[in-house]
């Protein structure tokens, strides 16, 4: 059994360095042929990500099982490669058009668009046949299997989001339209992230339940705090350029509520996601100190 720390810097540095261990195994290496699309996997998985889906999904398995299970940061792994290759393809000239992710250059700056593209939908694929050998009983790796690919799809979920997304450019956003991006653009990926984790480790349905009502908050969280370090940070800092939200007019949640509101709004949900995890006691601990850092980041 790993001991995790209580800190929450140590518990995600602890967390995001299991996740690279696996990421490095599961991964073809870089003179894998074709050389060209090992090479991009692996520079946008490795360019410096925070891993936040996969130390919550930890987290999660920890709340449910007391410990964290063996295996679960091979499920870790898998999301982050889901996660990379939303990035990449969001990055992508036809979608934000960015030049810049993690501190490196995008996927397709570095390796062209067409291998960029590629890189995306393998690192998807990669990512399922992960998840179809995960370290668990059958039942509940097929249920993880059905959970994500949902959360990644088109009803409510990452790329239906997406979509949303670029069609609001330069609308006037309701409150309606940006929290419906939110849920299913970032949230969905990271609603699924907390109630995966339960499920590796032996969730019952009402565990699932309660991790999903956590995960849905934390979720929308996340991506207002993004929005507003979009406004507030500069590229330096966040990796990323800075200040493109507001050049290309997206429907984000300070575009509503202004950044002060937005900040208000997000400790509120936090705090409304914690509520979900009373039941759990100080067996929750690590999941609400990783979900309390999701507004608390600076980058
Ligand atoms: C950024 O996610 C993209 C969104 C979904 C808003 P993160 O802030 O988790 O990015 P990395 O993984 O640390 O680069
Ligand atoms: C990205 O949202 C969400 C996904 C990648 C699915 P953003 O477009 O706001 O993310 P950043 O700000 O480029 O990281
Ligand atoms: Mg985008
Ligand atoms: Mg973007
Ligand atoms: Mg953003």
């Amino acid at each position: 059994m790993i001991a995790m720390s209580t800190d929450v810097k140590s518990l995600i540095q602890e967390g995001a360095d299991l996740t690279d261990q696996a990421l490095e195994a599961l991964l073809p290496s870089a003179d894998a042929l074709p050389v060209s699309i090992h090479s991009a996997m692996r520079h946008s998985v490795f360019a410096g990500g925070k891993r936040l889906r996969p130390v919550l999904s930890m987290q999660a398995g920890v709340t449910v099982a007391g410990h964290l299970p063996q295996g679960i940061e091979r499920l870790g792994a898998a999301l982050e490669m889901l996660h990379t290759y939303s990035l990449i393809h969001d990055d992508l000239p036809a979608l934000d058009n960015d030049d810049l992710r993690r501190g490196k250059p995008t996927c397709h700056v570095a390796f062209g668009e067409a291998i960029a593209i590629l890189a995306g939908d393998a690192l998807q694929t990669t990512a399922f046949e992960v998840l179809a050998g995960l370290a668990c009983p059958p039942a509940a790796a097929i249920q993880i299997v059905g959970l994500i690919a949902n959360a990644i799809g088109t009803v409510d979920g990452m790329i239906g989001g997406q979509v949303l997304d670029l069609e609001s450019e330069g609308l006037h956003p309701t409150p309606e339209l940006v929290e419906a991006i939110h849920r299913a653009k970032t949230g969905a990926l990271i609603r699924v992230s907390v109630v995966a984790g339960g499920v590796f480790a032996g969730a019952t349905t009402s565990d699932v339940a309660r991790l999903d009502r956590f995960g849905r908050k934390a979720g929308l969280a996340f991506q207002i705090v993004d929005d507003v370090l979009d406004m507030t940070v500069d590229s330096a800092h966040l990796g990323k350029t800075a200040g493109k939200d507001a050049a290309t007019e997206k429907a984000t949640w300070p575009a509503v509520y202004g950044v002060e509101q937005s900040l208000r709004d997000a400790a509120q949900l936090v705090d409304e996601a914690f509520a979900a995890l009373e039941p759990y006691g100080s067996r929750a601990s690590g999941l609400k100190a990783v979900a309390r850092y999701l507004i608390d980041r600076k980058s």
